[in-house]
């Protein structure tokens, strides 16, 4: 335990479960003050009994811009800067291409860009310097079965980043990173796949060899690592781009 984040606050959305909660914990114990939004408290419950006064939860709905136009007016009320924005939550189902719904399309674009946009334009005028994390996956590289839409999406994530970098970066200081992650073990993420989907989705996937090629699941603590590591890099060094794969992923 060390007092790197004392009088930090960090925003991070989905901080309730699996990677984002997995943060939060981390980020908590290193003496920072976080605000996480998603929708449901999840696992946080006693997170934040443990860490009042330090630790805020805020319901949030991405896909929902009044939602975080929302939360960000009550940040806004109990501080008045955030030094750095934790664009985590994300969700998915596999799918073939052809049974995509109109729900499955809308709630990948909601939620997992549109999302971002809009946290980002309500913290951007908190932030005046600090870093944004977009954490993104290795599927942008290697989109596989029944996840295409989803690995698109995380790709238009990333090229909206690069296009937004130096208006952030020269109007704010504000740095933006991509932190491409590999699969992780021990998350929420396929919790909610229908049964016959993850079936389906697990037997393509060793079939086509994808289970091969992403390699073991990563423990989730790696992923933090790196979500901490970026955000102490001093001011004058910015990291535009880390992509972190478990060891026998090729
Ligand atoms: N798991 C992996 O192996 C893996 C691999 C590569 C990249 N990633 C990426 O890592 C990030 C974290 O994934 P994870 O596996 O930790 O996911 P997770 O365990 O499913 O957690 C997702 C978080 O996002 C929140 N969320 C979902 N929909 C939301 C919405 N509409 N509004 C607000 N919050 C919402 C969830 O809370 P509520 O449901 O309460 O809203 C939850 O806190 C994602 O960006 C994912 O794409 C994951």
């Amino acid at each position: 335990m060390s007092d790197r984040f004392k009088h930090k606050t960090i925003a991070i959305t989905g901080g309730s479960k699996g990677l984002g909660l997995a943060c939060t914990r981390a980020l908590l114990d290193e003496g920072a003050r976080v605000i996480v939004l998603s929708r449901s408290r999840g696992e946080l419950a006693p997170l934040l009994e443990a860490h009042t006064g330090e630790l805020f939860w805020i319901a949030t709905d991405l896909a929902d811009r009044a939602s975080v136009v929302a939360t960000f007016g009550n940040i806004r009320e109990v501080c008045d800067r955030i030094d750095a924005l934790v664009l985590n939550a994300a969700l998915t189902a596999p799918c073939a291409f052809e049974e995509l719904s109109e729900q499955d399309v809308l709630s990948n674009l909601l939620v997992n860009i549109a999302g971002p946009i809009y946290c980002l334009q309500q913290a951007a005028p908190l932030m005046e310097g600090g870093r944004a994390i977009f954490i993104s996956s290795e599927s942008v590289d290697n989109p596989v079965l029944m996840l295409a839409l989803y690995a698109s999406v995380k790709a238009a994530m990333e090229t909206l980043v690069k296009g937004i970098r130096r208006e952030l970066y020269k109007d704010r200081k504000i740095q933006l990173t991509i932190l491409r992650s590999g699969s992780m073990e021990g998350t929420a993420f396929a919790d909610h796949w229908p049964q016959a989907q993850r079936e389906k989705f697990f037997e393509l996937a060793a079939s086509s060899g994808t289970l091969d090629e992403t390699g073991t699941p990563m423990p989730i603590e790696r992923v933090v690592q790196a979500v901490l590591f970026i955000l102490t890099r001093p001011d004058d060094a910015a990291i535009h781009n880390m992509d972190l794969r478990s060891a026998d992923s090729f």
